[in-house]
């Protein structure tokens, strides 16, 4: 197949090698000629993958038509978060229509709330639009180490496809039809782990991770469910498997950006210093906004944004979530309560 990678970070880099590994021919866009010029010399990224060199296979380019033209079977939008607008627009007219395109960028946009996908579907009407989401640190996939991942599309021809274009013995990948319950497990459970990030920077241990980590996935799934998504999808790898996966690893840089502001740094601070875009910063702000356009609270999130925006400390947060009011674990149906549970309080 002829597939272009539009965006040459880790992740698109990634992909790259091992779309490559598959026997694809495989061209790569990088937002800017001296990038394209260097990763066409240099082929490696040592900051990112040291001592990883590139297969001779891929080819970089900055020109958008030669991009567009060389991905006739597939296009994969793998630019950070804040760029995917302004990169699709720029595509528009190379890409033109009639395209199948999946995206792997994981995030919401802050000001029209819309996921990836949304806003693909927005800036380049009539394409087939899928997205490509699970617990995938680049990291490990470029080293060939086994890895799951989910394809997901409205369109089943499309979701199968990606399937087959990228299915390895390395790389196993699943389908879905739930868009929406992909995107946000894959943009939510960033800012979850900028709090497990701020835990660990305090010097907390496993029992306060792994409760982030489950009434996190609790929240993200009361909000998803709400916005139309399958309860289901958020408990499978797009949603606890990435959540699992970025609260526990040196490789997520939210969970690293949070350990900073857990010891003390601003979100400035924690941002400059880990030196990449860490997109949960701008996710809490746009979970908060669905959080009030839905009417969904959603607590653990709504302390991130108070320790990232208005100066609360991380240590104040944990002590107001551990004494938010009492309540039962779940939002149990009558029907599965024993009759002294059913009525009233025994208080
Ligand atoms: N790194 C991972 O392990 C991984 C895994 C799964 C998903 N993702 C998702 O993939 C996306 C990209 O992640 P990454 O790790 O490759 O990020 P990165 O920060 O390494 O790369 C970002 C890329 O965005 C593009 N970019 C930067 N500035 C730009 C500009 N002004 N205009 C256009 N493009 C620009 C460039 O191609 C740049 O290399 C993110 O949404 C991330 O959540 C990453």
């Amino acid at each position: 197949m002829k597939i272009t990678v539009i965006g040459c970070g880790a992740w698109g880099m990634a992909i790259a090698s091992h779309l490559t590994k598959q026997g694809h021919s495989v061209t790569v866009w990088a937002h800017s000629e001296a990038e394209a010029e260097r990763l066409t010399k240099e082929r490696e990224m040592p900051n990112a993958f040291p001592g990883v060199r590139f297969p001779d296979g891929i080819t970089f380019v900055n020109d958008r038509r030669a991009a567009a033209d060389a991905g006739e079977d597939l296009l994969v939008f793998a630019v950070a978060s804040p760029f995917t607008r302004s990169t699709a627009e720029s595509f528009k007219e190379a890409i033109g229509t009639g395209k199948r395109i999946t995206i792997v960028t994981k995030g919401i946009e802050e000001e029209t709330l819309m996921t990836q996908a949304d806003i693909l579907e927005d800036v380049l009407p009539g394409n087939t639009i899928g997205v490509l989401s699970g617990p995938t640190h680049a990291e490990e996939v470029i080293l060939g180490m086994p890895t799951t991942i989910v394809s997901a599309s409205k369109s089943r021809q499309l979701a199968e496809f990606v399937q087959d274009v990228f299915i390895s013995p390395k790389l196993r990948v699943y389908t879905s039809p739930d868009v929406l319950g992909v995107e946000l497990g894959g943009s939510l459970k960033n800012v979850i782990a900028l709090a497990a990030g701020m835990a660990d920077g305090l010097g907390y241990g496993d029992n306060c991770k792994a409760a982030l980590i489950t009434r996190g996935i609790h929240e993200i799934t009361k909000l998803a469910v709400r916005m139309g998504a399958l309860p289901v999808t958020l408990q499978g790898l797009s949603g606890m498997g990435d959540l699992i996966v970025t609260c526990a690893s040196m490789h997520s840089r939210n969970r690293r950006a949070g350990i900073l502001i857990g010891q003390g740094k601003s979100m400035e601070e924690a941002m400059a210093e880990v030196g990449q875009v860490v997109e949960g910063v701008y996710s809490a702000k746009a979970a908060k906004a669905l959080s009030q356009k839905y009417d969904t609270p959603l607590p653990i999130i709504e302390e991130v944004n108070r320790v990232l925006f208005e100066g609360e400390s991380a240590e104040e947060a944990v002590r107001k979530l551990m004494m938010r009011d009492r309540k039962m674990e779940s939002s149990f149906r009558p029907e599965d309560l024993p009759e002294c549970w059913r009525t009233g309080s025994s208080r």
